[in-house]
């Protein structure tokens, strides 16, 4: 826990996910002699010509904990680059704490900390000096429930990260309308709303508004991609296009997604890890965990004799 900036928030407990969401895209940290953590990849120019590409995310014996509650315990895990990670498990089981982790989100609630390391490439991104703010740019995160920002436009929810961090990498600002069309069209978005942009982002329908989420999440060109349940309040239609976009997006994003529905990790995912009270029990393709898994925990689980 040494070395990990920490913040208290109120807001926090109150509305933890839209509260932690908008510090992500409009942070008021602005660090002074912090790394940049996406330094190595080259943006110059329009970022058209340099599409992002995810990167593996590795943790090793990673522990987190509320307090004295040990939530997390010892957990190593490969995140291969551009594949789709189902996280399942279940509920308490530890899936939210261990993705919020992974963006440095679990240090923001009070008394939390972790242990063990977390590598993006060779980056540690609890490495002393490393801009959380650029931990954030580079690990997007997708919440269970849609969360655009109440007060602005379609438009402006996707610009809203863009505003912020576009000076740091040099862009101009007559990108950004180019880049918010780009990000919209890339959550399969642009065609349903391009003749509306200016009205409210929640005027939109839920799964409408959850790829409202995903457009403001690659707009800044993360490198991975957190979901976590990104459907589960959503129904079977807006589903499967979140699910459709999910296939399209690990062509350029390396991307953890929590769910409770092992249809929906069968069908998304390329890898599937299997977590019970705070442990990893057990990754494996997808197939295998489905089909031969290892632990009977898991097959217990997955055959639906618990959970
Ligand atoms: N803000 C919090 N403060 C204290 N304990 C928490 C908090 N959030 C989650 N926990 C505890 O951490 C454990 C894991 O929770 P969580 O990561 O939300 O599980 P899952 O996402 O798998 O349902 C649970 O025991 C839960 O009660
Ligand atoms: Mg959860």
């Amino acid at each position: 826990m040494n070395g990990i900036p920490r913040r208290s928030d109120q807001g926090e407990e109150a509305l933890p996910e839209t509260a932690a969401a908008e510090r992500q895209q409009n942070s008021p940290w602005t660090p002074s002699s912090a790394t940049p953590i996406a330094a190595t990849r080259s943006r110059a120019g329009d970022s058209r010509e340099a599409p992002s590409q995810g990167r593996a995310v590795v943790l090793a014996d990673l522990n987190a904990y509320y307090g004295k509650a040990h939530a997390i315990k010892g957990v190593g895990l490969d995140y291969a680059a551009n594949q789709v990670t189902a996280m399942i498990g279940p509920s308490g089981c530890g899936k939210s704490t261990l993705v919020r982790c992974i963006n440095r989100m679990h240090e923001e609630i009070p008394g939390a900390y972790t242990t063990g390391s977390i590598m993006l490439d060779d980056q540690d991104i609890y490495g002393e000096n490393v801009d959380v703010v650029a931990v954030r740019r580079a690990v997007g995160m997708v919440f269970q429930k849609p969360n655009p920002f109440p007060t602005m436009s379609i438009f402006d929810n996707v610009a809203a990260g863009l505003r912020l961090t576009g000076g740091r990498r040099g862009g101009k600002r007559e990108n950004i309308k180019d880049r918010v069309e780009r990000s919209l069209r890339g959550a399969g978005l642009w065609e349903e709303v391009k003749d509306r942009l200016s009205e409210p982002g929640i005027g939109l329908s839920g799964g409408q508004q959850q790829r409202l989420c995903i457009a403001r999440t690659i707009a800044v060109e993360p490198e991975v991609i957190l979901m976590d349940e990104p459907c589960s309040a959503l129904d079977p239609i807006a589903t499967l296009k979140v699910e459709e976009l999910i296939d399209e997006l690990k062509t350029r994003y390396t991307i953890v997604i929590v769910t409770h529905n092992m249809q929906q990790a069968a069908r998304v995912a390329d890898t599937t890890a299997f977590m019970l009270a705070g442990e990893l029990v057990e990754v494996g393709p997808t197939e295998r965990i489905f089909t031969k898994p290892s632990d009977s925990r898991t097959e217990d689980y997955v055959s639906g004799k618990f959970g």
